[in-house]
């Protein structure tokens, strides 16, 4: 037989116990095992339940009542102190996962354009003020259109000047741009006045200055009454714009078998000693003229070769063209 007194002791024990240890448990694992050792199947609480039987049937409703209180009791202790746990816990996640709003953002890279566009964009834009339009053509072309057309048959020497890559008999990868102007000219009545920007392919081993894949801008302006004269303004006007003013500029002799005459043109800076060659240019051969079908007695026409690569070495300072093409990013990127 158990008597109350030895039960409320046993209670008294329990109730201790709990408020010895219940603070302490700031961990939720602890906190579970002991919520077993108490409240759990065989737990200290419901042990206490298994001995009612041996409890003086008198004080059994008694016994019944304080056992159940002090089950309510620690039930009521484990809940709160389960809930303070998750309260802190989550305040520390909340402090830990907390967002520094005044931190900069991650910044992500714009893609921006290549030099070789910013300048070919830049050059067509120049021509096209002055009214010309912006033509293209195929990069493989036929013999036809590269030499034939351009005054340069088959057995001529100059056709060594261009090292050109042939794809089979009849096809070639364009040495330049100049096919483009007999296929402007097959399709367009005169007044003409095109530029022709686009890539081409010489046979040139690779160095500093050369590169078998590059691109040129064609000009060409065929109408009645048209001289040299003509061209040197059309090229003032774009030496202005594209590398500012002050620049002097010079036509020495050259030869195409296309133009005639034919000049290489040469700009120097106002503070320079060196004349630097831009391009390649001259009066429309009048073979050329007739081979597309046009009266060469009436009409008269200039035309120029520009390298784009060139242009773009000379306004930023490179001084190798194979930047343009290795995509180093170091290289690019200063162009945003
Ligand atoms: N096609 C020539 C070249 O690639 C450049 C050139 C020279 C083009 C004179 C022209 C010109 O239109 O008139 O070397």
């Amino acid at each position: 037989m158990i008597g109350l007194p030895e039960l409320r002791q046993q209670i008294d024990q329990i109730e201790h116990d709990l408020e010895q240890r219940l603070p302490q448990l700031s961990e939720q694992d602890a906190l579970e095992s002991f919520r077993v050792e108490f409240l759990g199947r065989k737990g200290r609480i419901p042990q206490l339940f298994k001995q009612m039987g041996q409890v003086d049937a008198e004080f059994r409703g008694e016994a019944g009542r304080l056992i159940n209180e002090l089950k309510q009791r620690a039930t009521a202790d484990f809940e709160e102190r389960d809930l303070a746990n998750r309260t802190t816990l989550r305040q520390r996640q909340l402090v830990s996962d907390q967002v520094d709003l005044s931190l900069p953002g991650v910044h992500r890279a714009l893609g921006h354009l290549h030099p070789m566009t910013i300048v070919q964009r830049e050059i067509e834009s120049i021509f096209m003020k002055m009214g010309f339009d912006v033509a293209t053509g195929p990069e493989i072309e036929t013999e036809y259109y590269n030499f034939e057309a351009l005054n340069i048959p088959a057995d001529h020497p100059a056709r060594a000047d261009w090292d050109t890559y042939y794809i089979g008999e009849t096809h070639l990868l364009r040495p330049h741009t100049s096919p483009v102007q007999i296929r402007v000219m097959e399709q367009t009545e005169p007044p003409v006045r095109v530029i022709c920007p686009g890539r081409c392919y010489r046979r040139d081993t690779q160095d500093a200055t050369h590169s078998p894949v590059f691109h040129q801008i064609e000009l060409l302006w065929v109408e009645e009454g048209l001289s040299l004269a003509h061209l040197k303004y059309v090229l003032e006007i774009f030496t202005n714009e594209f590398f500012g003013e002050g620049y002097e500029m010079l036509f020495s002799g050259d030869f195409f078998p296309f133009t005639e005459p034919s000049v290489q043109v040469h700009i120097k800076a106002p503070d320079a000693t060196d004349w630097l060659e831009i391009m390649g240019a001259g009066m429309v051969h009048p073979a050329v003229l007739t081979a597309v079908g046009y009266d060469a007695e009436k009409y008269t026409g200039f035309a120029f070769g520009l390298g784009i690569e060139r242009m773009a070495m000379l306004r930023y300072g490179i001084d190798d063209i194979r930047t343009f093409l290795t995509n180093d990013l170091r290289f690019i990127k200063q162009f945003s």
